[in-house]
């Protein structure tokens, strides 16, 4: 199934991701957006879907997590498809998830172009994009366009959604900007992500804090249960998940943990992207300056040593998202105890072989 991972790494590499990277004139949000587009059209027919599949598709691993059967153990993270307009596509290229948003409860246009720019001797990309999006009603209606409800199996895998804040919606008032998302989405996905780890919403960090962060969870859980039971799609309430910041301390994470532990939250994923500019190449210096946050290479370290704090300080599963470039990457976060892993710098540099490697590798230990 699909083509050897070191050969579609190579054409990836060697063909796709020159033209791409310069097409636009290297506008990497034009040629985003124009993929996403090309995607929402192959994913949405079925022979082109299989044929997408039949190149670039893998296997891997099955895991069961917060009662979700995953078909393999790789992701595709939140951000890169945030409307769900390729929903149906992610399956083809060998994902076990796809996470989608963020969204927010109203739609928004985000921060001004440009707003994502790639660091490509340091493997990374920083961005501010600040939850560009076309708002929860619009991905719940584009998902049920789509013939996809909560565990119909309409996409191939399980889909995530990752809910945010509104921008204009005052960070006291977050919870009930929350609720509203899940409202509209609950019966669509697989899991619910909170985000509360953007680093391009001003003060959305600071819903980490332990406070603030109970009240949150608590609510989402609570509403997510009163749900269950009330419509297609949700027999069981919806687990939800609780994405970090890779720039936390040991303290403020086991503050995360407990807050999570005590409002029945699912899982915790880490990492989103960093504030911190180490790990640039000196010829990427100059995006030092630029706001945003950090991710790809430059992060794995740090998104490793937290994913293993955290599965060393608690018994929620963890998702390990963070610099992973390589196949070695990914089975350094299984080997750190994350249970599933999602990609987004990662897919972007090395693409759908990426993603093969991982699941090759992760079928050939499970052998092994
Ligand atoms: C992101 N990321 C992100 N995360 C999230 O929870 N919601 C979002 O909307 C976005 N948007 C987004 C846009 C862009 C352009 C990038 C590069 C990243 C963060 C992403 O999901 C992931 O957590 C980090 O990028 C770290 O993983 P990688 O990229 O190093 O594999």
């Amino acid at each position: 199934m699909g083509l050897p991972a070191e050969l579609l790494e190579a054409g990836y590499t060697g063909l796709l991701r020159p033209l791409l990277f310069a097409s636009h004139g290297g506008d990497p949000e034009a040629i985003h957006e124009q993929e996403i587009d090309l995607l929402a059209r192959l994913g949405g027919f079925a022979p082109s879907r299989g044929l997408l599949h039949l190149l670039a598709g893998s296997q891997g691993v099955p895991a069961t997590v917060a009662g979700i059967r995953f078909p393999n153990r790789v992701g595709l993270a939140a951000g890169l498809d945030k409307d769900g307009l390729a929903a149906r596509a992610w399956t083809a290229f060998g994902f076990g998830f796809a996470e989608l948003g963020t969204v927010t409860a109203r739609a928004q246009p985000g921060n001004d172009r440009p707003r994502i720019f790639r660091a490509p001797a340091s493997a990374g990309v920083v961005n501010r994009m600040g939850f560009n999006n076309r708002g929860a009603a619009a991905l719940a209606a584009t998902l049920n366009g789509a013939g996809i409800a909560r565990g119909n199996g309409a996409a191939g895998i399980p889909l995530g959604i990752s809910l945010g804040k509104t921008k204009v919606v005052a960070v006291e008032d977050a919870v009930a900007d929350y609720l509203a998302s899940l409202d509209a989405l609950a019966g669509y996905a697989d899991y619910l992500a909170i985000n509360v780890s953007s680093p391009n919403t001003p003060n959305l960090r600071s819903l980490q804090d332990a406070g603030a962060l109970a009240g949150l969870t608590a609510a989402l859980v609570r509403r997510a249960a009163e749900l269950a039971g009330s419509g297609p799609g949700l027999a069981q309430p919806v687990p939800i998940f609780v994405k970090v910041a890779p720039d936390l301390s040991w303290p403020q994470l086991d503050q995360v943990l407990a807050v999570c532990q005590d409002t029945g939250i699912a899982g915790i994923i880490a990492t989103n992207t960093t504030l911190r500019r180490d790990g640039l190449a000196p010829s990427d210096r100059q995006l030092a300056a630029e706001a945003g946050g950090l991710s790809g290479a430059p992060l794995t370290t740090r998104a490793l040593d937290v994913v293993g704090y955290l599965t060393a300080h608690t018994t929620l599963p963890v998702i390990g998202v963070g610099g992973i470039m390589t196949v070695d990457d990914a089975l350094a976060m299984f080997d750190a105890g994350a249970r599933l892993v999602q990609l987004y710098t990662g897919f972007i540099y090395h693409g759908p072989g990426l993603v093969a490697g991982i699941n090759a590798a992760d079928s050939r230990r499970n052998r092994g």
